[in-house]
């Protein structure tokens, strides 16, 4: 059995000062939504017992569906790097962006450069689709992240990743492993409003019905999903994972999946365990268990 825990939505708290001359524009509106409206929501608390539980039941591998700061200042991006060394090995963890570490023109690239060693691929290269090769399992990794005015938290993969991806799974299928799909928006109809929403889910949704995978795993939203999308022959199941790092005040409480994946004779069972923050114990404890 091989177990991965799907976290996302960090925020790592607390939002570090913002030097004078960046707080400009986006940024400006960023400090004023931080300090009036989520940073009672996103707790360092509920990070450090996340972290504890993680070092403690020790997954195979971790999967990190993105939006891991909030305005993506150099000094969250250190932090998270920081964070994410604590969780172990760097082979342990694939790493996606998500619109938040995208939060101004260009501020990603320094995000993907310090990032790197958790979101190259297995040959050592940058960009997406990534392939991890963890384990039975495959994990494609794909960025939605791209900055957008106030307002707007919309995401888009772009044809040339989605080529690239079609490419890839087309290539995967030979080896009938077991493949995850991450991607930091929502891939399916209804999940957000438009100016929140996967702007072209509709050819991602058409890339993964003619090339499927076994489960695809997304955050932004801030509650657990749970969706389907259609494959060539059976449906495609959807996760999404709450934001880790939330006392629950606003959305749901802090969520994560820890996935449990067997395969036996050519097939593949995964079971899903959903852990969620207990604000009074202070400690992650688990919720619920479902097959998919
Ligand atoms: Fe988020
Ligand atoms: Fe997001």
């Amino acid at each position: 059995m091989f177990r991965i825990a799907h976290i996302s939505d960090l925020h790592i708290p607390p939002l570090p000062p913002v030097p004078l001359k960046q707080l400009v524009g986006k940024r400006l509106i960023g400090q004023f939504s931080w300090f009036h409206k989520w940073k009672s929501e996103h707790r360092q608390v509920v990070l450090d017992a996340l972290l504890a539980h993680l070092q403690e039941i020790k997954p195979d591998h971790i999967c990190i569906t993105g939006d891991i700061t909030f305005t993506t200042l150099p000094a969250e991006v250190d932090k998270a790097a920081d964070w994410f060394s604590r969780l172990g090995e760097a082979q342990r963890i694939s790493l996606i962006p998500g619109n938040h570490d995208a939060y101004v023109a260009g501020a990603l690239d320094y995000a993907e450069q310090k990032w790197s060693r958790w979101m190259r691929d297995d040959e050592g290269q940058t960009g997406f689709p990534y392939l991890h090769r963890r384990g039975p399992v495959d994990i494609i990794g794909l960025s939605s992240a791209v900055a957008t005015p106030p307002g707007i938290s919309l995401g888009r993969i772009g044809q040339p990743q989605l080529e690239k991806t079609e490419t890839l799974l087309n290539r995967l299928s030979a080896d009938s492993r077991p493949s995850l799909l991450l991607v930091h928006h929502a891939p399916q109809d209804g999940a957000a409003k438009p100016r929140r929403a996967l702007a072209d889910r509709k050819e991602l949704q058409a890339v993964l019905k003619r090339t499927p995978v076994d489960l695809v795993l997304h955050g932004h939203l801030h509650y657990p999903v749970q969706a389907e999308l259609e494959g060539p022959d059976d449906t495609i199941p959807v996760l999404g994972a709450a934001s880790a790092s939330a006392i629950g005040g606003r959305k749901s409480v802090a969520h994560y999946h820890l996935l449990e994946v067997e395969t036996q004779g050519g097939q593949t069972q995964i079971t899903v365990q959903h852990y969620h923050f207990d604000p009074i114990a202070g400690i992650f404890s688990l919720t619920r268990t479902q097959t998919l």
